[in-house]
């Protein structure tokens, strides 16, 4: 069932209820869109603020929103490694007001969990790639390690009492972590979170001990010294962490990964609501400003090509069928 948004005032519902077919409706047929966007507009990141989706989010929510004359207000909706969030967007009103901003996980949830609530490519409407954001390893400065080598060692000999931390099953912290499981030969305890925000506040803090989480959240806390970096999860180094080594550098030639994320609507959602947040997206994401913000925290906007309903649906599609080869068996 779709959840019940009654967000006209009481006037509106009565002329609406007067009208006997869209057409004879002021302000042209409400709901094919071409009005749109007529009040404000609700994202829903599946994760807890301060987190990378949330920083993602907010960097493109403020000129999207100066460009469709609508302000965009993030909700976070956080839980069960971003399947929360996701789950109440694809029951959403098919009408451009509930949108949903989330990563990778959307490909990797089908094999993670065996009675997921949506499926991620049949009940949403994509819009267009948002960003790519690379992973860092990190721990605790207080760990010992000074090296991914050592790390290594480190966590195979302590593999029953070192914690890992991550945002739940299906996010992109437990993803990487899996990965590291298998290139370390190793079986870590995992604490999960509701979000990467809460989960690095521990690692600064000493409550667990490390993680592996994206640039968009680590880079503050890596270049102010608050816990230790080992390794970054791109094929080159980057401009802004130079001094941190590539996973290939360190040993881990098989742990290359890219957090992209997409912003979606609920599937049904009129052509012309999806064109407009195209554009607006476009708009966005040409913005200098906000492309210097992706560059400070380590994340590269998509290629343009990428940037549309069909790149995002072609993106999905391919990580959905890699993930599903890689990831064997379901444990959500
Ligand atoms: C977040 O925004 O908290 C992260 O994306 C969580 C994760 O996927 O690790």
């Amino acid at each position: 069932m779709p959840i019940s948004r009654t967000r006209r005032t009481g006037a509106a519902v009565v002329a609406a209820i007067a009208c006997v077919s869209v057409t004879a409706c002021s302000g042209g047929g409400a709901d094919d869109g071409a009005d749109y966007p007529t009040e404000n507009i609700e994202v829903i990141v599946p994760f807890s603020a301060g987190g990378p989706t949330d920083t993602v989010t907010r960097l493109v929510a403020d000129p999207m929103g100066a460009e469709l004359g609508q302000q965009m207000v993030v909700q976070n909706v956080e839980g069960a490694g971003g399947t929360i969030g996701a789950g109440e967007a694809s029951r959403a009103r098919p009408d451009g007001y509930t949108l949903l901003l989330h990563h990778i996980g959307m490909s990797t949830a089908p094999a993670l969990y065996e009675n997921l609530p949506y499926d991620p490519q049949a009940d949403f409407a994509p819009v267009g790639l948002v960003a790519e954001v690379p992973m860092t390893i990190i721990s605790r400065n207080d760990l010992g390690p000074t090296t991914m080598d050592e790390l290594a060692t480190y966590i195979q000999q302590n593999q029953s009492t070192i914690t890992y931390a991550n945002a739940g099953v299906g996010s992109a912290s437990q993803l990487c972590g899996l990965l590291l499981e298998r290139a370390l030969g190793v079986d870590f305890q995992e604490v999960p979170y509701d979000g990467a925000g809460p989960a690095i506040a521990d690692v600064v803090g000493g409550q667990v001990d490390f993680m592996c989480d994206q640039t968009t959240n680590t880079s503050g806390q890596i270049r102010g010294g608050e816990v230790t970096a080992y390794a970054v999860t791109t094929p080159e180094r980057l401009e802004s962490l130079p001094d941190l080594q590539t996973t290939a550098e360190a040993g881990l030639p098989d742990l290359e990964l890219s957090i992209w994320h997409g912003l979606y609507a609920p599937a049904e959602t009129p052509e012309a609501v999806i064109s407009k947040l195209e554009g607006a997206l476009q708009t966005a994401l040409a913005d200098e400003a906000v492309a210097n913000s992706f560059s400070d925290l380590g994340a590269t906007v998509p290629a343009a090509e990428d940037q549309t309903p069909e790149g995002l649906a072609a993106r999905l599609a391919e990580q959905t069928a890699l993930w599903g080869e890689v990831i064997s068996e379901p444990v959500g």
